[in-house]
């Protein structure tokens, strides 16, 4: 129970990654604040943590627009009352075209004074491997991602003295939809994209449970004296060439 009495708020919570996460974290004993433009996988997931014995709820967000925001954080406080940790993982793929999604902004500006308040905190940011070096036809993908490596950075070093550490994960491929979205936005077909996606040391893709437990690492007192990392899990994908 690492995470007994805590309370995440975790972003893109209704598949993959966050999924993972969100049913990873109540079983260690957190509530769990869902939040997600897809309301109804959301309030699945919402489910499944409660019919386990576990506290949750789903507040349909989109993490672009700030009032959303403002909703799901007054919500969480509400109802459990503080906000030990943030999950900023809501995301979407943008192959060779423009990627609108500002991930780690409007939640955590929102979320911050009530850790302020509560006198500490975790945030987890949701980046890739592609943040930390290029792909090809995913340019503004991974600026977005770069973007949000520096952001963790920034954030690690304003909020510190606040005991709000800020890291972030940064998946390799990993087998939710969001690979199969690409290979349909490349027009390749599905089980080639994923055979190639496992060109890497440990010939595979990752699971959204793998990247959850790290996500776990990151959010909890097992990782109380690091802040500002990005934390690549990603099967030596960046290790160099196979
Ligand atoms: P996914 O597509 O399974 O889950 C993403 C979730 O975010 C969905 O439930 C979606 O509804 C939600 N979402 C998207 N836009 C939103 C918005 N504006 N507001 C609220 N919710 C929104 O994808 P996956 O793979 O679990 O992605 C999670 C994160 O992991 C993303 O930030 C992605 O960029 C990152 N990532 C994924 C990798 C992969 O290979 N799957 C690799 C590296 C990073």
């Amino acid at each position: 129970m690492q995470l007994a009495g805590k309370v995440a708020l975790i972003t893109g919570g209704a598949s993959g990654i966050g999924r993972a996460t969100a049913l990873l974290f109540a079983r260690g004993g957190a509530a769990i604040a869902l939040a997600d433009v897809n309301a109804d996988a959301g309030q699945r997931v919402a489910d499944e943590i409660t019919q386990a014995g576990g506290r949750a709820f789903l507040e349909p967000v989109d993490v672009m627009r700030a009032a959303d925001c403002q909703r799901l954080v007054e919500r969480t406080i509400r109802e459990f009352g503080r906000i030990d940790i943030l999950f900023n993982n809501a995301g979407i793929i943008r192959r060779a075209t423009v990627l609108d999604l500002s991930e780690a902004d409007w939640v955590s500006r929102a979320v911050i004074p009530h850790m302020q308040k509560a006198g500490g905190g975790t945030i987890v940011n949701t980046a890739s491997g592609w943040g930390l070096a290029g792909g090809a036809k995913a340019a503004v993908y991974c600026a977005s991602k770069g973007a949000v490596v520096l952001l963790t950075k920034a954030m690690a070093i304003d909020h510190g003295p606040q005991n709000i550490r800020v890291n972030c994960v940064c998946p390799g491929d990993t087998d939710t939809g969001m690979l199969r979205e690409e290979a349909q936005q490349l027009g390749v077909e599905s089980s080639r994209f994923l055979a190639e996606s496992a060109g890497r040391p440990l010939g595979r893709v990752g699971s959204p449970e793998e990247i959850a437990q790290a996500a776990l690492y990151l959010a909890s007192d097992a990782s109380s004296f690091v802040t500002g990392t990005a934390l690549v899990v990603d099967g030596g994908g960046l290790a160099g060439s196979v």
